[in-house]
């Protein structure tokens, strides 16, 4: 099927669901437990209605933005996920050429299935962000960390929202194992003798004192993905990082937690405009980014609409995932009346709680 005729992200989420491997789709589909999480980050959105503006002059849209001071064409990235090649052979460098021709920035997992050199010859001058697991052993992150900051990566995106991993029902049930002609650890055999995927993969003691070393040996900006307090927004900002990135692991880690767009906003009040805030969880449409950034995230990643995108056609099916998101944010904005990223405001936004009051 071209790619063309697919027009949405559910679109690509139906041919992955009927394509790939159960155990692929299992392993991408799934969430923590009673998945009750994993169905609130989509159900959240759609609780939240949009309230247009007419008559603005909506005849040019500009949709750049910044994160971390580096420019992309409209706020959506590639949030990390793992074993891409699950899905399409050299799955990172697809996502990463996609990523490179949309201008929006790639997270490159600990568990991709390229290394970060290889991303780096694919799209030399793409923006790219490294996401770390961080094990025990601290010499071996501290070499990890400067390569990757050698080779140009601009961020350094630790996820602190997995002391152990989550218990996901389908995985555990066919007693998932990865299969053998995927290389996940291309890092080198370092790094498959320090990564046992996906349990042992982090160290359970990391805590709030260790940020100031992970400072210590990298001079990039630091941004914690996994946020979902503001107790934990405020310690964050308290140790001088320099994001912080609201997000449930996709429904992934702690079953029953609040959808990321319910959170997001005591995030944003409690860092008070101090350092950046981004989300995912649930994106798969242009209003849903517009909703994210009308209550003030900077930016929205999206984890599975590339996997579905990947598991279509490769590097084309990333690219049209993120064109479409592109077009109908873009769409979005004309019919409320905004004409650049910041005119989106949560005077857009209502509640369905508070159309009940009527
Ligand atoms: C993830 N996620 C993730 N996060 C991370 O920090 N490191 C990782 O290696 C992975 N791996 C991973 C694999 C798969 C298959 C999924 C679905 C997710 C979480 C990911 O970065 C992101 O937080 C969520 O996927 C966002 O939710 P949506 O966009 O999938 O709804």
């Amino acid at each position: 099927m071209a790619a063309g005729k697919l027009v949405c992200v559910q679109d690509y989420e139906d041919y992955a669901r009927k394509h790939l491997s159960k155990s692929a789709w299992d392993y991408f589909s799934s969430g923590a437990d009673d998945e009750q999480t994993l169905r609130e980050n989509q159900a959240a959105f759609r609780r939240i209605r949009l309230k247009p503006r007419m008559l603005r002059d909506v005849s040019t849209r500009d949709l750049t933005t910044t994160i971390l001071g580096e420019k992309v064409d409209f706020p959506v990235c590639i949030a990390p996920t793992g074993l891409h090649e699950f899905a399409w052979q050299d799955g990172s460098l697809c996502m990463m050429k996609a990523a490179a021709s949309m201008n929006v920035c790639m997270t490159l997992p600990t568990f991709a299935t390229s290394t970060p050199k290889e991303l780096v010859d694919v799209a030399p001058s793409a923006l790219k962000w490294f996401q770390l697991y961080v094990t025990r052993e601290r010499d071996f992150m501290k070499r990890l960390i400067q390569h990757v900051e050698k080779l140009g990566y601009k961020a350094l995106v630790i996820t602190i929202d997995v002391p152990v991993v989550g218990n996901r029902r389908a995985m555990t049930r066919d007693g998932f194992h990865v299969p053998p002609h995927i290389k996940i650890s291309n890092f080198g055999d370092e790094l498959k003798r320090k990564y046992a995927f996906p349990a042992d993969a982090t160290d359970p003691s990391l805590s709030w004192k260790d940020i100031a070393w992970f400072q210590s040996v990298t001079s990039m900006p630091i941004v914690l993905k996994g946020v979902m307090t503001s107790e934990d927004a405020k310690m964050a900002v308290q140790h001088g990082v320099q994001a912080v990135w609201v997000s449930n692991h996709g429904g992934r880690q702690l079953d029953s937690v609040p959808a990321t767009i319910e959170v997001l906003p005591e995030v944003v009040r409690a860092v008070g405009g101090r350092v950046e805030v981004y989300m995912d969880g649930g994106i798969r449409q242009g209003t849903d980014v517009m909703k994210a950034l009308a209550l003030g995230a900077r930016a929205v990643f999206v984890g599975r609409p590339p996997l579905w995108g990947l598991a279509h056609s490769g590097e084309e099916g990333v690219r049209h995932v993120l064109q479409i998101l592109k077009d109908e944010l873009s769409l979005a904005m004309a019919l409320s009346g905004c004409k650049k990223i910041k005119d989106i405001n949560r005077s857009l936004l209502q509640h369905e709680n508070e159309l009940a009051k009527l």
